[in-house]
């Protein structure tokens, strides 16, 4: 299998924690590529209409995307049930939680790319705030959750969304007055499929 792949990239660190976790990692190939909204990357966008990554090519005529389908696909090949669970509220607790932290790395992105790649006459800084607004709203909501009931897709998601705030917007402090989610943060922080992926600006 082929990962389209960027290291700064918190949706793709999702895919590779999840192939970790569960064994995968040495199947998967990495092809690093650089793209932005405004400079796609035509290879990609001819496997993938949306031209977004994560994509994974399976081969010639499967391509799987974006990060939720990916994990899923993976946790199946491994025998399913393991960072999926399979059924009641577990499940729905992973996938709401799955959700919740890709809605914070959406609005966390989105925000790179108004900083770092729209040109600063047609910045908007109430659109940034609005985005800003999202991310600390679903930060206190996981605050208030117990997330060291379990480990799955839920908590990988939560994870990689904190740490692409630590790479792109330190100075926002995510963990002043939220006590309960840094300290899972830490501990979360030391699995090996988490050091193993780490995001970096390439
Ligand atoms: C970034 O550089 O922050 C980035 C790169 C690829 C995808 C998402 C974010």
């Amino acid at each position: 299998m082929q990962l389209y792949f960027n290291p700064a990239s918190p949706f793709v660190r999702k895919v590779r924690v999840t192939a970790h976790e569960l064994g995968l990692s040495e199947r998967i190939e990495l092809i690093g590529i650089m793209l932005t909204p405004v400079s796609p990357h035509d290879a990609l966008r001819s496997r993938n209409p949306i031209g977004k990554i994560p994509a994974l090519v399976l081969d010639e005529e499967t391509v799987l995307y974006d990060s939720p389908v990916i994990c899923e696909y993976l946790d199946a090949l491994a025998g399913g049930g393991r960072m999926f669970p399979a059924a009641g509220v577990a499940r729905w607790t992973a996938l709401r939680r799955q959700a919740i932290a890709d809605g914070i790395m959406d609005a966390a992105v989105l925000t790179r790319y108004e900083e770092a790649v729209r040109p600063k006459e047609l910045r908007w800084q109430d659109w940034v705030d609005a985005q800003f607004l999202k991310i600390r709203t679903a930060l206190d909501s996981l605050e208030r959750e117990n997330l060291a009931d379990a480990f799955d897709i839920g908590s990988i998601s939560i994870a990689c969304a904190l740490s692409y705030l630590d790479l792109r917007f330190a100075s926002e402090g995510w963990r002043t007055s939220r006590p309960r989610l840094t300290e899972w943060a830490a501990a979360t922080a030391q699995r090996p499929s988490l050091t193993a992926t780490a995001l970096a600006v390439p």
